[in-house]
């Protein structure tokens, strides 16, 4: 069975472009579903482009967490997916909402977990003297930017970057590390 995978986006989408072109020939999965928090990002067009149907459910037309999650779960549930692709989705989510995907949901951040959890991990990295940065994936449950890790790559961090820089260097390992995490992923869920 061809599992299908929805990917939530908030911002320009660069790894769910890597990911929908990888999900093709004898992959296990294909991608049913690009979702934004955010009207208007940019990476919702380039998944127009792609052929992949497009949802928005703006977390500021809601009064309350619980209310914007229960909207995003329903329409999620709507394209059925199997396994749930976090690409730079920038809401926390919480307990309740990861339950009903534990197991199913995947994340990307750019750091080495468990190393620098939460925002600005790449100025972090600077500041902290580290010579080796990257990216993690892993699966998400309740506890931020936490759960079991699928994969890791590693950048050499240099002396004259700056966030920008190194943000960059860790990106294009993303765009290489999430579609190879992902085979695994959707190959052990088909079982
Ligand atoms: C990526 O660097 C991703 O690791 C990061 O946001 C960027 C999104 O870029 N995610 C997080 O910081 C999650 N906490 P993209 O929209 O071009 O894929």
């Amino acid at each position: 069975m061809t599992l299908r995978v929805a990917i939530l986006i908030s911002g320009g989408g660069s790894n769910m472009v890597k990911l929908v072109e990888s999900m093709s020939g004898d992959h296990p999965a294909r991608p049913c579903l690009v979702l934004s928090n955010i009207a208007g990002a940019g990476g919702l067009d380039k998944a127009d482009a792609l052929g992949v149907e497009t949802a928005t459910v703006a977390h500021k037309n809601f009064a309350t967490r619980e209310a914007f999650e229960e909207a995003l779960h329903a329409r999620l549930e709507q394209s059925r997916p199997d396994i749930i692709c976090l690409a730079g989705f920038m809401r926390i989510l919480t307990a309740g909402f990861v339950s009903k995907w534990e197991g199913r949901m995947l994340n990307i951040h750019p750091s080495l977990l468990p190393k620098y959890q939460g925002l600005n991990t790449h100025q972090r990295a600077i500041d902290a003297g580290d010579s080796l940065h990257g990216c993690s994936i892993h699966e998400v449950t309740a506890l931020l930017d936490d759960g079991p890790i699928w994969g890791q790559a590693t950048v050499r961090v240099q002396k004259e970057d700056t966030a920008e820089v190194l943000a960059n260097r860790v990106l294009v390992q993303e765009h290489k590390l999430y579609p190879e995490v992902l085979r695994k992923f959707a190959a052990a869920q088909q079982g």
